[in-house]
């Protein structure tokens, strides 16, 4: 996917400057044309002769030559530019960014640039850790650039811990994935629901679930890649969405998740139930604290939630699509085949307890997927991002 295209390897001053000779190399090797741009920091760790002889083209550095006086223009830059991916980058060339502090070529080709931008921070452990890169990293995200996050290791301060640039083949690897991504949801509109529910007793308690989201905000991050518009009803969870696409609607109740989505559906193509959502709550919620009793138990009256996916079943047109999710403990496909039926749905994501690579809380799972005309297709267990491709290339028959 990447022959002929046109992209911009920038390398601030880290010893992981190293591992962008590499980079380079397979960059080059995959058929791309690259334009290196380098700080001046980052010449002290390696040498544009290197680089260029490499890609080919001279390599980039200052605002000017300075025998011929050229200057180099950085819109035209940005503008020539396909993707751009700065590796490594480091604390204060991602602090540059954040800040728009443009006082080398990288940043102000960074400033001019259209096309995606992929960072791959390297630094040291403390520095990686501290809340100002974590504050600069989340708010790149939300600029929209995609952060290919450093692996843990031995650095180079012979510390072990996270700050390790990711190794080449891996960021040639997030870039291929990005050019093959084809848009294939424009033009759809997507609801997912995600999390847990909570079901207040009292001002301070609770009924809920262990459910993270993770599966759910992957579903949703992999629709808004694939150009679809999507909006994530969400339960109480503590994950962040990346894609700036994503119209995010924070939930507590099972009630308020139905209320939203009944509004929603009539204006959706596709909707995924992933959600974790309480069967039951408690008939009335107490206005204060509950005080302990002096008896050995107490009751709790409770009264059942609205099944959204049966409601969303009983609302469906022919042109819509319903998903949902069945985790089961035992006669999984049995129960996943009537909850079809029950609940209207074109397809079911079917994930067992039994396996030990599915759950709550877990970044993989495994899943067998089952529709309303008897196709079952069963799928290896994969990061939760990975499981969001399958289900999404599965449902529109990819
Ligand atoms: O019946 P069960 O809870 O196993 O069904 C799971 C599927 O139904 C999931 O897709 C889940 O999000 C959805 N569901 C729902 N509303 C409920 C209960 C489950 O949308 N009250």
């Amino acid at each position: 996917m990447l022959k002929g295209k046109h992209i911009i390897l920038g390398i601030s001053g880290g010893i992981a400057a190293y591992k962008s000779v590499y980079l380079l190399r397979l960059l080059i090797k995959a058929g791309a044309e690259v334009q290196v741009i380098i700080t001046p920091n980052g010449k002290e760790f390696i040498t544009p002769v290197t680089l260029s002889s490499l890609s080919g083209k001279p390599v980039i550095s200052e605002f000017f030559t300075a025998n011929t006086g050229e200057w180099h223009s950085h819109v035209d830059l940005g503008l020539w530019a396909d993707a751009m991916i700065i590796a490594p980058a480091t604390a204060s060339t991602i602090g540059k960014m954040v800040s728009g502090v443009a006082d080398n070529m990288l940043i102000t080709t960074y400033l001019s640039s259209k096309s995606k931008v992929f960072v791959a921070p390297a630094m040291d452990l403390d520095m990686w850790k501290h809340p100002s890169t974590q504050r600069n990293i989340e708010t790149l995200k939300a600029d929209g650039v995609s952060i290919i996050e450093p692996g843990a290791g031995e650095l180079a301060s012979h510390l072990v811990g996270k700050g390790r640039m990711e190794e080449p083949e891996n960021i040639v690897k997030v870039l291929d994935d990005y050019f093959s991504q084809t848009e294939d949801l424009k033009g759809k509109k997507v609801l997912i629901t995600a999390g847990p529910t909570y079901e207040n007793i009292d001002p301070v308690r609770f009924i809920g679930n262990y459910s993270s989201g993770k599966m759910g905000f992957a579903i949703a991050e992999e629709c808004a890649n694939r150009g679809a518009e999507v909006t994530l009803v969400c339960g109480p969870v503590s994950i962040k969405t990346e894609n700036p696409n994503i119209n995010r609607v924070d939930v507590v109740s099972a009630k308020e998740m139905c209320n939203n989505c009944v509004n929603l559906f009539a204006d959706t193509d596709i909707a995924i139930l992933s959600a974790a959502v309480a069967d039951y709550a408690p008939a009335t919620c107490s206005e204060s604290k509950i005080k302990r009793e002096k008896t050995d138990s107490m009751t709790i009256e409770l009264v059942k939630n609205p099944d959204i996916a049966a409601t969303l079943g009983k609302m469906k047109s022919d042109s819509q699509m319903l998903v949902g999710f069945a985790l089961e403990t035992d006669n999984e496909k049995e129960n996943a085949i009537r909850k079809i039926n029950n609940k209207n749905l074109d397809w079911i994501v079917l994930n067992s307890l039994k396996d030990k690579e599915a759950g709550f809380q877990k970044d993989t799972n495994k899943i067998t997927m089952l529709s309303r005309i008897g196709q079952e297709i069963p799928f290896d267990a994969k990061l939760k991002t990975e499981v969001a491709k399958d289900i999404i290339d599965t449902i529109i028959g990819k």
